[in-house]
């Protein structure tokens, strides 16, 4: 079991750079997923620490010190955070796949990922810049790039650091004044990354963050009247919450509500390559990725050759303590063990391998086996639904007609590959794919900061990452004026 080198936080929320309790004096556990053991308490928040967090931010975008900067100042004080987590890497990986049951190695890779976004989002601060407009002789028009004011940021468990890092970057390197409320689950490196922000010189009220639950926490700052837009991940079932407050609230919103990606395989691609990625896209963090790569649609050609190489190496995955050798950990909950064990068992399709559990591992984890079906109806539960665990089904498909359709026939549309030699193949499926991302011959679950993502339908609308995340939190303004 990895140990952290942190000092676990008291039960406490980030308010105006204040460490503050829940007014109510409410903690929960934190559960570690390696063993099921609590190790930590979070501060269980209310409506009335929401009101107090929008309150800073609102302070802090209307006058505050954080209104005073420009954005180069801004882009700087996002550099130093960057440098910060780079250099408490190691410890905030630890803490990270104690919280959350990842492997070290899945934690390692987060941190980098996170430093990332700031690195990224300081960089372009100052290089978001307007328009003019060429309208009538007498007239100048402008186009201004304004933030939106106070953003609410809801944020999943399966990557509490990488997304704190996607959300609340591009918000700040904007000029917006955030509150975050990061999950339950797991929020321990959120709640550490907001010190690293107070040690890194952010005057008070430009982030803010409340620990607690969804029903609450969660639900107090979506229906807040005194925020000005909100970003969430998570459930497509909250995501209907979240976009029906924002409604109320006559505010926009961004929605990342994960997805059903598909792995197209022709008969010419090359099998060497396409394998290993069948398999890492859907086992990285446990298949609780909202691009896991969860289908795998292959040609009649090589569909059984397919079968044999995937049935090799699912055989030989074992869930394991997140040290590190691990690359599969344990779920993050119970819960969510349940809801994967129950998809595995109704999978209605035949079980072409299962892998195991290392002999060894802790006993209260939350260790699921991998399982690869096929071939699996492509209008059944399992090729349809999210599972959100280490499990892939098969699909055969006859010819491109028939993979564009199947692979468009989910109501998710996140993202999407296909594996063929033929270049004009590529661009005509690729143009085909009803979803934000596409990757050829490859796959990109997470990473590529650079790269804007997000998904339609089921999937959300708005686009995160690189400068597609700065025009989503910013708001256009058309000045005109007429000169005579
Ligand atoms: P969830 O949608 O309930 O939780 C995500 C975040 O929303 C957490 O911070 C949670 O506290 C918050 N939340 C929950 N209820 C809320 C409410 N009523 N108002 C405002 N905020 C609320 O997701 P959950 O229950 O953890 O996972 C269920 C399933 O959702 C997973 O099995 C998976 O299929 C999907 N999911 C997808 C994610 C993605 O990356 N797109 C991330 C997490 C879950
Ligand atoms: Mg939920």
């Amino acid at each position: 079991m990895t140990r952290t080198d942190l000092p676990l936080p008291e039960p406490a929320n980030l308010i105006g750079n204040v460490w503050q309790p829940a007014v109510s004096g409410a903690s929960m556990d934190v559960i570690s997923p390696i063993d099921g053991l609590p190790f930590a308490r979070i501060a269980d928040s209310g409506p009335e620490d929401v009101d107090a967090a929008v309150a800073a931010a609102r302070a802090a975008f209307e006058g505050g010190d954080w209104s005073r900067l420009s954005a180069a100042e801004r882009g700087r004080l996002l550099l130093r955070l960057a440098r910060r987590i780079e250099d408490e890497a190691e410890a905030l990986a630890r803490l990270e796949s104690r919280d959350n049951g990842k492997p070290i190695r899945q934690a390692r890779a987060d941190m980098a990922v996170t430093a990332r976004y700031f690195e990224y989002y300081g960089g372009a601060a100052d290089k978001l810049h307007g328009e003019i407009i060429p309208f009538l002789k007498d007239c100048n028009v402008e186009l201004h790039r304004e933030p939106h004011g106070v953003t609410g940021h809801i944020i999943p468990w399966n990557y509490p650091a990488q997304m704190f890092g996607r959300s609340v970057a591009p918000a700040l390197a904007t000029g917006n004044a955030a509150v975050l409320k990061p999950a339950e689950e797991a929020c321990l490196t959120a709640l550490r990354i907001g010190a690293l922000a107070v040690e890194a010189g952010f005057p008070p009220g430009a982030l803010n963050i409340v620990t607690g639950r969804g029903e609450t926490a969660g639900a107090a700052l979506s229906r807040h009247p005194g925020i000005d837009f909100i970003s969430f991940t998570g459930s497509p079932e909250v995501g209907v919450l979240i976009q029906t407050e924002a409604a109320r609230n006559f505010i926009g919103c961004t929605l990342e509500l994960g997805g059903k990606s598909p792995q197209i395989v022709f008969d010419d691609a090359d099998l060497e390559a396409a394998l290993p990625v069948l398999v890492t896209a859907v086992i990285q963090n446990g298949g609780q990725t909202c691009s896991a790569g969860s289908r795998a649609l292959v040609q009649r050609g090589v569909f059984d050759a397919v079968v044999a190489g995937l049935k090799a190496r699912f055989e030989a995955i074992e869930a394991s303590d997140s040290g590190e050798e691990a690359v599969l950990g344990p779920l993050i909950s119970a819960r969510q063990k349940a809801r994967v064990e129950g998809y595995i068992a109704n999978a209605g399709a035949p079980l072409i391998a299962r892998g195991g559990i290392r002999a060894g591992t802790p006993d209260g984890g939350f260790y699921v086996a991998p399982a690869v079906f096929g071939p699996c109806d492509p209008g059944s539960r399992i090729a349809q639904e999210e599972v959100f665990g280490p499990v892939l089904c098969v699909i055969p498909f006859e010819d491109e007609a028939e993979a564009i359709a199947i692979a468009n026939g989910t109501e998710y549309g996140l993202v999407a590959s296909v594996w063929t030699r033929d270049g004009a193949r590529q661009q005509r499926v690729a143009k085909a794919m009803r979803c934000g991302q596409v990757f050829v011959n490859g796959y990109g679950a997470g990473g590529g900061v650079e790269l804007p993502f997000g998904g339609r339908r089921k999937s959300g609308h708005g686009r995160e990452k690189g400068f597609a995340a700065l025009h989503d939190f910013t708001t256009l303004k058309t000045i005109v004026t007429t000169h005579g």
